[in-house]
């Protein structure tokens, strides 16, 4: 597992925004993982970290039972960024004391810095960051000092460089601590000396030789359903071993305008990938007829996906590997579930899909990759940007945008309202500003009038959201003049709509999508 980059090691103690500082570590050119704070000293040695971060967490370190490490590990001369509840577990195992806060602290607060902490050289002396916290390190630990401090946290920062030992109390990796990333990058640069110089270039060797190795001369299936993931696994796969790699593109009928035409003709065309695209919309369809539950219309597709793709790839004899496109915010949520969160929407479109086809092997190409960088290796490998730069699309494609029963006639209608409302997005230049953008076919149909004549048409919804993590999410105040030219065109050039409203509620309490 050790590679020839270098390494550091984030320890997950359930914080929210924990994926956010591995993410932040790998943006300053560090390559990171995140293990779950159980992992023992011995898999963390296996890494040969240069440096570990303690995350934050919702525990209290003077609950019993609460999350710890091996203490060992301060002693193994690998330096450590405790951050929140990972500060307070730094100073209560050095033998300084955690105390309540008389206030606690949450959001913006002012911070006066003391520059000459190794963190904070390039930190400006009066500036902001963002706590969360009920509990802080009232006594500071022997061999420490303080190096930052708010007006109710006189410990807001504190260090011991001789032992390569730091840890702050407010959170460095989220945007509302403005000089936070300095505050990484002189963890990693200066405390730990590291380089920075792993880049997505680099990565995209190392791991299509390492499938290279895996595979051999075995025959390699992969399951595209047409989105970003799925492509891109499967062209790191094809880089590695070429022609002995065989993708089954199922196509359900349920893609965007031109989708599934768009990624026929890269793939095929530009990368002569061995691509076969079944075209299964009719059996989609007719398993779909009447069914208006959204989760029912989850299932039905998963598992129409898995009988087309088994049949399809029954002919082609024995493949003995199979590619998975699981990123890593599945692994890390799958190691380091802590359970009981409740089940919204089952978005694990193909779980499972290996096993029932009895793979001996699987290879996981995107496993250690966030989705932005999914997105940058695509365009590294030389995927057009309108492919790898796609907006975020559910594996049940737009059967979830159709409110009520699918029906060829709703999804023509539908791809074309979509069409012209992702134009005019990009056209207005908002299109990667806006976390995702959609339409929405309601199933409530209207009265209109058009020329003369009475109508009694679908009304449609258009749907945009600001977010990051794609788990809270405000709607885009978009300008009022693109929606009036969106609404407009909508109406006069698909026809069967007659109204369009947009959605003003942010998640929680709706989600993104509709169904
Ligand atoms: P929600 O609607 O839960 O969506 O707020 C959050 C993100 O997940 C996507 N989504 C899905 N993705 N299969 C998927 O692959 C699904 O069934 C599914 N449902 C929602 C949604 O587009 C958004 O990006």
């Amino acid at each position: 597992m050790a590679a020839s980059h270098e390494t550091v090691l984030v320890l997950d103690f359930g914080g929210q925004y924990n994926q956010l500082i591995a993410r932040r570590v790998r943006e300053a050119g560090v390559y990171c993982e995140m293990l779950p704070y159980t992992a023992s000293l011995e898999r963390i040695r296996s890494f040969d970290p240069k440096g570990i971060v303690f995350t934050g967490g919702p525990a209290s370190v003077l609950d019993p039972g609460t999350p710890q490490v091996d203490p060992a590990i301060y002693a193994l001369g690998i330096p450590v960024l405790g951050i929140c509840y990972g500060m307070q577990l730094m100073a209560r195992d050095l033998g300084g004391e955690v105390v309540r806060a008389p206030q606690r602290e949450y959001g913006r607060v002012a911070l006066s810095i003391d520059r000459t902490g190794r963190l904070f050289g390039d930190v400006v002396a009066e500036t902001e960051a963002w706590m969360s916290h009920t509990y802080h390190v009232g006594r500071l630990p022997t061999g420490f000092r303080s190096t930052a401090a708010s007006a109710n946290c006189p410990n807001a920062a504190m260090e011991d460089s001789a032992h390569g030992l730091y840890a702050v109390q407010f959170h460095p990796e989220v945007l509302h601590t403005p000089e936070g990333t300095k505050v990484l990058r002189a963890f990693l640069y200066d405390a730990c000396g590291l380089a920075g110089d792993w880049n997505m270039g680099s990565y995209a060797q190392e791991a299509i030789e390492a499938i290279r190795a895996k595979v051999g001369s075995r025959r390699v299936l992969c399951a595209m359903s047409g989105g970003v993931d799925s492509s891109v696994a499967a062209l790191m796969v094809h880089k590695a071993v070429g022609r002995q790699l065989v993708c089954i593109f199922v196509d359900h009928g349920l893609l965007r305008k031109d989708e599934g035409d768009q990624v026929e003709e890269v793939f095929r065309k530009q990368f002569d990938m061995n691509l076969i695209r079944v075209d299964a919309e009719a059996r989609f369809l007719s398993r779909l007829a009447g069914v208006t539950d959204p989760e029912t219309k989850r299932k039905i597709i998963g598992e129409e996906f898995i009988r087309v793709f088994e049949e399809e790839s029954k002919k082609l004899g024995t493949l003995e590997v199979f590619v998975q496109g699981t990123i890593y915010p599945d692994v890390i949520e799958s190691g380091a579930s802590q359970g009981g969160a409740a089940k919204i929407k089952s978005h694990h479109n193909v779980g499972g899909l290996p096993e029932k086809i009895g793979f001996h092997d699987i290879v996981e190409p995107l496993r250690m990759l966030f989705k932005d960088e999914v997105r940058r290796l695509g365009e590294e490998l030389g995927i057009p940007a309108h492919i790898v730069w796609r907006q975020p699309f559910p594996g049940p494609g737009l059967a979830v945008r159709i409110i009520g029963d699918v029906t060829r006639e709703k999804l023509d209608l539908l791809r074309e309202a979509d069409a012209i409302y992702r134009e005019e997005i990009a056209k207005a230049g908002l299109d990667r500003a806006i976390g995702q953008y959609f339409a929405v076919l309601t199933g409530m149909r209207s009265v209109g009038v058009m020329g003369d004549e009475r109508t009694y048409d679908y009304t449609l919804a258009l749907r945009a959201v600001t977010t990051t993590d794609f788990m809270t999410a405000d709607w885009a105040r978009l300008p009022h003049d693109l929606l009036a030219t969106v609404s407009n065109r909508i109406v006069n050039e698909v026809g069967r709509i007659n109204r369009i409203v947009y959605d003003i509620t942010s998640k929680p309490p709706a989600t993104i999508e509709w169904e």
